[in-house]
């Protein structure tokens, strides 16, 4: 599936920001489709195609269940029943989740190609969803933590967990900032050339 979406690559990666808060406006399921068959298309050693993704619809059992797993562990860890309804909600008030997992390799090298191929394909995610007006949002913390989500899930215990990602209209528009890449960069220039 393809979109004719009118958006450059660089508007899309500069224009791409994290959200935390969205509208009620609902999410074009279609989207997200197209957004998921963008994903597939990030390169992978081997052609392993080590991405596993679980969409989670707002009203979705699934979603209240791990809503409730996010609760659960939060006040496990801290016996703050304040900070476990923020945890609940924080997993009830997206319009869309999904959750990535990684499929390991049959060693070390391939777990780790497999790993940076996982995380393209969800910037892949990312750059589609910019393309469509949506933001995404990619969180490791909280119940990604809790075994019993990909239990729930239906996720093999050997996947690692990779991503959540928070989907829908954005309702709100950080600022963020980044140094400047030259400060990243050593060039070593071709002798007697220069840019
Ligand atoms: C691997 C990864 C894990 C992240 N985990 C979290 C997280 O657990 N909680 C959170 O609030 N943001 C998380 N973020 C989002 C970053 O905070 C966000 O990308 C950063 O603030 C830069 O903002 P931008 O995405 O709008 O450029 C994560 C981002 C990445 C790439």
């Amino acid at each position: 599936m393809t979109t004719t979406a009118p958006l450059s690559v660089y508007h899309a990666i500069y224009g791409r920001r994290s959200a935390w808060k969205f509208t009620d406006r609902p999410v074009d399921l279609m989207a997200i489709e197209r957004m998921l068959d963008a994903a597939i298309w990030a390169p992978n050693h081997r052609l392993t195609e080590p991405w596993r993704f679980f969409v989670l619809e707002q009203e979705s059992p699934e979603r209240s269940r791990a809503a409730e797993l996010a609760a659960e562990f939060q006040l496990e860890r801290t016996g703050d029943q304040r900070r476990a309804d923020a945890a609940r909600q924080k997993v009830l008030e997206p319009p869309v989740i999904i959750y990535v997992y990684t499929v390991p390799g049959p060693d070390d090298e391939t777990t780790k190609e497999n790993y940076a191929s996982v995380c393209i394909a969800v910037h892949n995610i990312s750059l589609a969803g910019a393309a469509e007006g949506l933001a995404v949002t990619w969180e490791t913390g909280g119940v990604m933590r809790h075994p019993g989500l990909g239990q729930m899930l239906g996720a093999d215990e050997s996947w690692q967990m990779t991503a959540m990602l928070l989907v829908g209209h954005p309702g709100e528009h950080p600022v963020s900032r980044r140094s400047p890449a030259s400060g990243f960069v050593r060039w070593f220039k071709s002798k007697g050339k220069s840019i």
